[in-house]
């Protein structure tokens, strides 16, 4: 006789648990900070971080008696630090009411840091509640099991889907049910490729059944991209440009070098900005060139300017400066909105881009 969903699901868990640092026991104070932990971590990276966290703190009178700061640095490469206050908020909250344990999901809603999906962990693990955990790796299992194509952002979706949990949850073991669904979600249903020849509940799976496991859950299109109009300036002065550098930690084009630049029309708005970014007072001279430039989110209108600059009373602190002859730039990092102004520049005559264009032609190779 085939067994049961749940049965089947607890089989391969107890085949495949990982053993990990917080599942030697079901002590409260430790599922709690390990659920924690795992709230933002992977379950490889919080490992060692567990551990060290435990030896400081080994229960919650030490972590509440702890200062702020002890916390935060006995947390730190973790991230999310906000966590850690929070744990502390609670740990601090518990010990001055000087009682045990929230015994319920209900309960450990209410204390900082607690939400839904650490509540109903928590209880199922420690106090064996049957009240599903849904974290991002379960909801992809459910929602590929029921088909759902519903936006798991939804409550009433989210309802849906912790119903077809509570189905999967053994009530002998809803902490091990839990925990097996969201390391079903980390391992064999990951997001792309899905493994499901290995899966325990294949034969549950309507997503799987119709060949379509990635389709789901549903995902929230990436929003239009925004268009974005810049004003591109062009400082030269004795055959080379002025150029910044974007910093190495920027979330994009981080190191490159760019022509300085601002959003908006070209206009004394514009100017100010400039001043803003890069120190000085600008002046934007005559168009000297167009072009359009897409990238993941945005849709760029640039116009490049002849400007002028000086000191004013401004001392930039902003990204550091260089000049550099428009010949040169195939050998420096630069982006392509730029290499593409200036080939257009050089080809509408503009005197300051000479040499730029075959360079940028290069670059562009
Ligand atoms: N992710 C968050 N908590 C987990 C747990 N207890 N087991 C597996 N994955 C998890
Ligand atoms: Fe995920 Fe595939 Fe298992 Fe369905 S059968 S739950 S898609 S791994």
């Amino acid at each position: 006789m085939k067994s049961s969903a749940p049965g089947r699901l607890l089989a391969w868990f107890d085949r495949q648990r990982r053993d990990l640092p917080w599942r030697r026991d079901r002590d409260p104070y430790r599922v709690w900070v390990s659920e924690i932990m795992l709230q933002q971590t992977r379950v490889e990276t919080a490992g060692p971080f567990f551990e060290r966290f435990i030896a400081r703190f080994p229960d919650r009178a030490s972590l509440a008696a702890a200062d702020d700061d002890e916390v935060l640095a006995a947390w730190s490469g973790l991230g999310y630090y906000r966590r850690a206050r929070q744990l502390l908020a609670a740990a601090r909250q518990l010990e001055a009411q000087g009682q045990g344990w929230p015994t319920t999901a209900a309960a450990w809603r209410g204390l900082p840091g607690v939400g839904p999906y650490t509540a109903a962990a928590v209880a199922s693990i420690v106090f064996g509640e049957v009240e599903p955990a849904l974290d991002g790796n379960a909801v992809r299992v459910l929602s590929r099991l029921a088909a759902e194509p519903g936006d798991p952002a939804r409550a009433a979706i989210r309802r849906r889907l912790r119903e077809i949990a509570r189905q999967l949850l053994d009530p002998q073991r809803p902490g091990d049910g839990n925990q097996a669904l969201m390391e079903l979600g980390a391992t064999l249903c990951r997001p792309r490729r899905p493994r499901c020849e290995l899966c325990p509940l294949v034969g549950d799976c309507r997503a799987a059944d119709a060949g379509e496991a990635e389709s789901y859950p549903f995902r929230r299109k990436a929003p239009a991209a925004r268009r974005q109009l810049r004003v591109v300036a062009l400082v030269s002065h004795r055959g080379r440009l002025l150029m910044f550098r974007r910093a190495s930690d920027d979330a994009q084009l981080a190191g490159l070098w760019e022509l300085p630049w601002a959003e908006g029309q070209p206009g004394e708005k514009t100017e100010g900005e400039l001043g803003q970014r890069y120190g000085g007072r600008w002046r934007l001279g005559g168009r000297l060139a167009r072009a359009r430039h897409a990238i993941t989110d945005r849709r760029i209108e640039a116009e490049l300017w002849g400007a002028s600059r000086d000191d004013g009373d401004c001392v930039a602190e902003g990204p550091e400066a260089g000049w550099h002859e428009p010949d040169r730039l195939a050998g420096l990092p630069t982006g392509s909105l730029d290499r593409k102004l200036l080939r257009a520049a050089a080809d509408n005559g503009a005197e300051e881009t000479r040499g730029a264009a075959p360079a940028a032609r290069r670059a562009r190779r």
